[in-house]
């Protein structure tokens, strides 16, 4: 009666039953990936919510591509990162999860195939197999911080491939794409006519402070910028999101032009929620300056702790919200999170969630509750 593409392995994995039987036991733990703002403990401005009591979200006058207002202040957002965006290039969509989908389905038949980086965020699985597209990885290897292996990459391209994915920075490796690497990547998506596609809903939150350039500036290749509020401004709840499409002019109106298409099918945004746009990314500094404090807080905590403990270290973080520690490889590291759950009721993820390529890391959120973040640490720390 199903779809081939929904038959996942809907059991839970050995890590997620542990969840459930620690849970079901009525036992409390310390959660270090907690990665949802909203459950952080940050002070949100209360003036938030009256943004969204616009009377003129009463009336229903929808724009495929999103109100022109809110496209605007996209375009602000990106002058504010030396980029310059016309809204005619931006369309609104509820998630980047949502944005995927779209691009997805504009560039890919049954079958074809966009290449990923690994490790990375374990939702481009689901994300891609929905739209019947083929994931490809290709490797980040840690040589004096994270690089692209771009020999790599040129190897993982065939006939079917449609797109070349970013995440810049990356989640968990936390890398940004450098500059070196991004004319590399333009480079063959332009030679091999494929899509580029940049995921940069963590781009503010550059741990050096120093703004790292956004994929969206003019250049040949078709490229397709992915962002939206549910980090920038720390309201994933508010569901707004948004592609900007560059790249040779011909190329970027057909793409906008079929984009438009697909949003007006499903016109999935509230009208409040994109009135409210341009307050929301006006006040973004506020909740970026705490989650910025937060992040580094854990960070010297998580220092510390390391500073204490020979055979424990953190991998290199340049942006984000993770950090990656390189723990003894002695077993698989899902054991070993199933362990540190069961036996000091503390939660970190296995590294292969993210497709490391071998055991030996786990990932922990920066954004957790700082307390929670410093005794779960010194548990994790107390293992080894
Ligand atoms: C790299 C990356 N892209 C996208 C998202 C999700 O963004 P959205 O809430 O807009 O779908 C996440 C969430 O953690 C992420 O890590």
């Amino acid at each position: 009666m199903f779809a081939s593409r929904t038959g996942w392995a809907l059991a839970p994995n050995r890590f997620s039953a542990a969840l459930e039987r620690h849970g079901a036991a009525g036992r409390e733990a310390l959660d270090l990936t907690e990665s949802n703002p909203t459950c952080c403990g940050f002070a949100y401005d209360p003036g938030l919510l009256s943004t969204l009591a616009d009377r003129r979200g009463l009336a229903y006058d929808p724009h495929p591509k999103g109100l022109r207002a809110a496209r605007e202040a996209v375009c602000g957002y990106y002058q504010q990162h030396g980029a310059k965006v016309d809204p005619e290039q931006v369309i609104l969509t509820a998630s980047t999860s949502e944005g995927y989908s779209f691009i997805f389905r504009l560039l890919c038949e049954p079958g074809d195939g966009v290449l990923v980086p690994a490790p990375s965020y374990p939702l481009f699985e689901f994300l891609a197999s929905i739209q019947d597209v083929k994931l490809v990885s290709y490797p980040l290897i840690y040589d004096h911080g994270w690089q692209i292996d771009l020999h790599s990459l040129s190897e993982a391209l065939t006939t079917r491939t449609r797109a070349i994915l970013v995440v810049h920075p990356n989640n968990p490796t936390s890398s940004f794409v450098k500059p070196a690497e991004m004319e590399i990547v333009h480079s063959i998506c332009q030679e091999r006519e494929l899509a580029l596609v940049a995921d940069e809903v963590f781009l503010d939150y550059a741990h050096d402070g120093l703004a790292r350039p956004s994929f969206a500036r003019p250049r040949q290749a078709l490229t397709f910028t992915l962002s939206g509020i549910s980090k920038i401004c720390a309201l994933p709840q508010m569901k707004l999101a948004w592609i900007v499409t560059s790249g040779a002019p011909e190329l970027a109106r057909e793409a906008m032009a079929r984009l438009e298409v697909i949003a007006d099918t499903y016109l999935s945004l509230s009208t409040p929620v994109q009135l409210a746009l341009p307050e929301f990314l006006a006040r973004r500094e506020g909740i970026q300056r705490q989650v910025k404090e937060r992040v580094a807080a854990n960070l010297a905590e998580l220092d510390r702790q390391l500073a204490e403990k020979e055979s424990v270290r953190r991998l290199d973080i340049e942006g984000g919200w993770y950090a990656v520690l390189r723990v003894p490889a002695t077993r698989p590291d899902e054991e070993l999170a199933i362990d540190l759950l069961e036996q000091h009721s503390v939660i970190v993820h296995p590294g292969h969630f993210y497709d490391f390529p071998r055991e030996g890391h786990l990932v922990v959120s920066l954004i957790t509750l700082a307390d929670v973040f410093a005794e779960g640490i010194r548990r994790v720390m107390g293992n080894f």
